[in-house]
């Protein structure tokens, strides 16, 4: 393990920091073509007629469109994105997380790939609570106790069986390449190290490349234990990670912590391919992640709630549409405590919560001059900070139109902020995701019940919504977005500010935002970037408006009607990217 940075204070140093930049700038050269030091600027929106990558940092992009140009597929260069963001976008991109993946091959086949992480054997339904059945701040969200059992390995592995083209060791390439050589972080990277320095070194030793004062943009991380650990899993597949040396690492490191994640766990996991949820929205098809995920259900109840009514001529932050979208946020996300969970332990009522007839029904009591009220079924009163998470999504299309869209996560940023010493990566919180204890809200405000209690070996809900849409049968787009509670609201405003506002993919994807999700009671909406008039109507209705900052980082690919591809990177995240080749 080590890290170089670019010292300023002395000649001697200046002449070494020299020596260090050359070595770094030649170093990242051979990492990938093209590439040198500040070289790799984000690029926000770009158009191909072949194939087009959309990913959290443009290092990444590189890495699937190196792929691509090798003879890849969408999938391959999925797997070498999401390898190459472990290393470049250390907050969110990981092997110590889990994710999902939704595919649509060239021929309209679909499949989805469930990569999610577990409780561990030893979790419990009230580990989080005191011996007064109060929930123990910070247990579930910081630390040993709070990851589950990873899922990304096996999930990429799984994708790679089944879909993958090019060797599996082609993948890893560019992401070891960019470990061992290092590779220069970007600012909003360097802003998130300073300010993670103190939960750092709560859980973290030395030496580890991330404990370090005053990180910016431009200094080179070096992750020497990640290449290591990316070379095993290169060299033996699933068991470079789920036995030998790098699962032993993971368990010594939570043995050191109070973790609970075991050998047996880690050799016990599973990716599991499940049945796309699909659903139509007029002249569109909609392909999104059934559970583990609350995603795709979430979304399809969305769109068959607004559908009956005239959005396109409401127009974009009209009081009507808003007024309508956010109330039909507002019943979903209360069916999403209900009745979500991990379906292979709770029988989620799938079938009802998509009928028509009850979503119908779920609107017969909306009132268009006013909002419901969410106290009238039981609502609690919380603040929601929607600056502390992060998650990531890729969108990929190649040339032969397969597309996948993939969304991955460590939960919070870096995760529990646990490091694994030795492996180089950082592990989950996601045991957050379960609901601690009925009714109590988790970090992103959301409630749950028995559908989505701690059991053994259970993937805990998610709000993951990567998500592909045809239009009259052919491959119209493909999205997703980091966001906790808000992908799903983001996602379907999205798509509804193309199908029904007529926007092209920037301006839906930059517009600004809202979101409700039953509790908090309120509409949230972006600073600065929601009509006033439209807000003091909704007031006048009844509902109460919180500012944030930013609402989720969409990364989408839109197929133009002349055939190419439009792929668009979220102004929200300065790092964001798209390229075709
Ligand atoms: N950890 C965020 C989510 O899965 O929804």
């Amino acid at each position: 393990m080590e890290s170089t940075i670019v010292p300023k204070m002395n000649l001697t140093k200046s002449l070494l920091a020299f020596v260090v930049i050359v070595w770094v700038s030649a170093a990242c050269q051979r990492a990938l073509p093209g590439v040198t030091l500040h070289q790799y600027a984000p690029q926000k929106s770009a158009v191909s007629a072949s194939s087009m990558v959309v990913t959290p940092h443009a290092l990444a992009t590189r890495a699937g469109l190196e792929v691509l140009e090798q003879g890849g597929n969408a999938v391959d260069a999925s797997i070498a994105v999401h390898f190459a963001m472990a290393v470049v976008f250390p907050r969110a991109g990981n092997l110590g997380g889990g994710g999902f993946m939704v595919i649509r091959l060239k021929n309209g086949e679909t499949d989805a790939l469930d990569y999610r992480e577990k409780a561990p054997a030893t979790a419990h339904r009230d580990m989080y609570l005191d011996s007064l059945g109060n929930v123990i701040k910070g247990l579930s969200t910081d630390g040993h106790l709070a990851a589950g059992t990873p899922g990304t390995v096996a999930g990429l592995i799984a994708a790679h069986q089944k879909y993958g083209k090019l060797d599996f060791k082609k993948l890893l390439a560019p992401a070891i390449r960019l470990a061992e050589a290092g590779f220069p972080v970007s600012g909003a990277e360097a802003d998130r190290l300073n300010s993670f320095q103190s939960a750092f070194r709560k859980f973290n030793t030395p030496p580890n490349p991330f404990l370090r004062e005053n990180w910016k943009a431009g200094d080179i991380l070096v992750q020497k234990e990640l290449a290591r650990t990316l070379r095993l899993i290169q060299d033996k597949g699933k068991s470079g990670f789920y036995s030998g040396e790098t699962a032993r690492e993971i368990v010594a490191e939570m043995q050191s912590g109070g973790g609970m994640v075991t050998l047996d766990d880690l050799k016990k996991y599973e990716a599991k391919w499940r049945k796309p949820l699909t659903g139509r929205y007029k002249e569109y098809k909609i392909i999104s992640m059934p559970p583990s995920s609350s995603g795709g259900v979430a979304l399809l109840q969305l769109l068959e709630m607004v559908e009956p009514y005239p959005l396109s001529q409401w127009g974009f932050q009209s009081k009507e549409a808003v007024h309508l979208m956010a109330e039909a946020s507002r019943r979903v996300y209360a069916d999403r405590s209900q009745y979500l969970g991990d379906s292979d332990f709770f029988p989620v009522p799938m079938d009802s919560l998509l009928n028509e007839r009850y979503l119908l029904k779920r609107m017969a009591d909306f009132n268009p001059a006013k909002a419901t009220s969410s106290e009238a079924v039981g609502a609690g009163n919380f603040k929601v900070a929607l600056e502390s998470f992060e998650t990531e999504h890729t969108s990929v299309v190649d040339a032969e139109g397969n597309a996948v869209s993939v969304t991955t996560t460590l939960n919070s940023n870096y995760g529990c902020k646990v490091w694994v010493d030795g492996a180089g990566f950082f592990l989950n919180n996601e045991m957050d995701d379960f609901s601690v204890k009925p009714g109590v809200p988790n970090q992103f405000g959301l409630v749950g019940a028995e559908a989505n209690a701690i059991q053994p070996y259970k993937r805990m809900l998610s709000s993951m919504t990567p998500t592909i849409v045809e239009k009259n049968g052919n491959l119209f787009m493909v999205l997703g977005t980091p966001g906790g509670s808000t992908i799903i609201t983001t996602v379907f405003q999205v798509f509804i500010n193309v199908a029904e506002f007529g926007m092209d993919l920037e301006k839906a994807v930059n517009s600004g935002r809202f979101h409700h999700q039953w509790l908090p009671d309120l509409i949230m909406t972006e600073r600065g970037a929601f009509n006033p008039a439209t807000r003091s109507v909704l007031e006048s209705m009844g509902h109460r408006f919180q500012e944030v900052d930013r609402i989720a980082v969409i990364k989408a690919i839109l197929k133009l009607p002349d055939g190419r591809l439009n792929g668009v990177g979220d102004f929200r995240n300065p790092d964001d990217d798209a390229r075709g080749n």
